[in-house]
């Protein structure tokens, strides 16, 4: 008889007892006849089994392959110091057998060192089984739940927008379009003009959503669909958004370093720190002189001037020049959203604010929102985009408007940042790229 199966993670309390692990073969080595060394994995750690003997002689220990699923039945050995094995114990198996086979090479005539990245993410579903891409999704799940107790510690309600929406949030070129039962509707870009309708509702409110844009660039960082996390606050200040971006950036990489999980950022990162607060603040303007100042460049040669978008590549090149995290702030309101609160000291730039991060560049784009009703006509007009569908958002500012300001942190690019990553779709699940929608 054993105890009722157990979890890798959970056995050090079995030591010198009988038990019964379910799993996939990880790694398995054969030494001579006799004896047949198999890690197994269940998803919550790793653990060394040792087949022996009979066992390792049978049709089905012969042909056993990495990959194949298994059940195992043994005595919990505790493992001396200095010989490794993962817990430090390992199983000596008494009876096994097979639950699923897995092809001859398990996974390794799929995937191997030499497979492109086409390969790769064609069989995402098989890599994700490796160790490094599991650490980072334990990552991601223990990211998530990080954002969550911050927000839930500082009293902001969690809504879920709808994702299905007749609105653009950020620009009419990167709207996904549907037939929505004979309407016109969208992939949502943001939740952020649904987030600031609940404000008078539920005070500070956030959402953890997807969000969808059909970018066609093919760079490190974008997507077409991603996670983002979204904030919304009432009566505040631009100064006191930025505060709101440093405290959530620092508190939640000092909540994943502090939880069990902080072990596995510091096996992909080692050198990573929580940041200290507070960020460089730099304005859209001072960075246009740094460019100049430091010869970063346009593609055709030329040096940025007011009004130029800074794309991706000089982006991260003045941020890595720079070393620590930066709020770049007041951009242009030519090359903004419709949305943004224009600076009352200088109109021709608005409350708006990048964080960039050293390895990534932005993460989280946010803004002041315009208040006033019509003001707010003014950009849509602007923007060329047609009221009608916004008519609960003009709302906002009819039924007792106040100023307010929010931000977008995607959540993918957070990880990137994190984990020392260099790409998006390593943070992702199952990447959405302009030239993937599989697996
Ligand atoms: O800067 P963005 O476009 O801002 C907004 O959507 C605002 N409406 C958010 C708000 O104020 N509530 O996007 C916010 C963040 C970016 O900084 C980036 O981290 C991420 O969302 N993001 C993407 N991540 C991956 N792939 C893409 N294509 C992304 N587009 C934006
Ligand atoms: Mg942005």
């Amino acid at each position: 008889p054993a105890a009722s199966a157990s979890k890798i993670n959970g056995l050090s309390q079995y030591r010198g007892q009988r038990v019964k692990v379910y799993g996939w073969v990880h790694r398995l080595r054969r030494q001579g006849k006799n004896m047949m060394f198999v890690v197994l994995r269940d998803g919550t750690g790793y653990l060394q089994c040792i087949l022996s003997d009979n066992l390792c002689k049978t049709y089905e220990a012969l042909l056993l392959t990495t990959e194949s699923s298994v059940r195992i039945f043994g005595t919990l050995k505790e493992v001396p110091e200095g010989k490794s094995a993962p817990g430090g114990h390992e199983l000596d198996a008494d009876y096994w057998e097979i639950v699923g086979r897995s092809p001859a090479g398990g996974v390794d005539n799929v995937l191997n060192v030499e497979s492109n990245s086409d390969v790769m993410y064609q069989n995402r579903h098989l890599w994700i089984r490796g160790e490094n891409m599991s650490k980072i999704l334990k990552v991601r799940h223990a990211t998530i739940k990080a954002f969550r107790d911050h927000y839930y510690d500082r009293d902001y309600v969690e809504v879920t927008p709808p994702t299905m929406v007749q609105c653009q949030v950020e620009g009419g070129s990167t709207l996904f379009k549907f037939d929505y039962f004979g309407e016109e509707a969208y992939l949502t870009q943001s939740s952020q003009l649904y987030l600031e309708t609940c404000i008078p509702a539920l005070g500070n409110v956030y959402c953890i959503a997807q969000s969808y844009r059909a970018e066609s660039s093919h760079t490190r960082r974008h997507l077409s669909e991603f996670t983002h996390i979204e904030g919304e606050l009432p009566f505040i200040t631009f100064d006191q958004l930025l505060e709101a971006l440093e405290d959530l950036v620092c508190d939640t990489a000092q909540r994943i370093m502090d939880s069990k999980y902080g072990q596995l950022v510091l096996d992909l990162h080692p050198e990573f720190k929580v940041p200290q607060r507070p960020f460089k603040r730099m304005d859209y303007r001072e960075a246009i002189a740094y460019c100049k100042e430091h010869d970063i460049k346009k593609e055709d040669g030329t040096y940025f001037e007011f009004g130029d978008d800074i794309p991706e590549a000089p982006e991260r090149k003045m941020t890595d020049m720079i070393g620590e995290p930066i709020l770049l702030c007041r951009f242009p309101k030519a090359m903004k959203a419709f949305y943004m609160q224009p600076d009352l000291a200088d109109p021709i730039v608005t409350e708006s604010v990048d964080l960039l991060l050293p390895n990534v560049g932005e993460i989280i784009g946010g803004s002041m929102r315009i208040y006033d009703e019509k003001e707010l006509y003014a950009g849509f007009k602007r923007e060329g985009i047609s009221p009608d569908n916004y008519y609960w958002y003009v709302d906002q500012r009819k039924y007792g408007t106040t100023p307010h300001g929010g931000y977008g942190l995607g959540l993918e690019r957070y990880l990137m940042w994190l984990l020392n990553s260099n790409n998006v779709r390593e943070t992702c699940l199952y990447p959405r790229t302009a030239d993937r929608c599989k697996p």
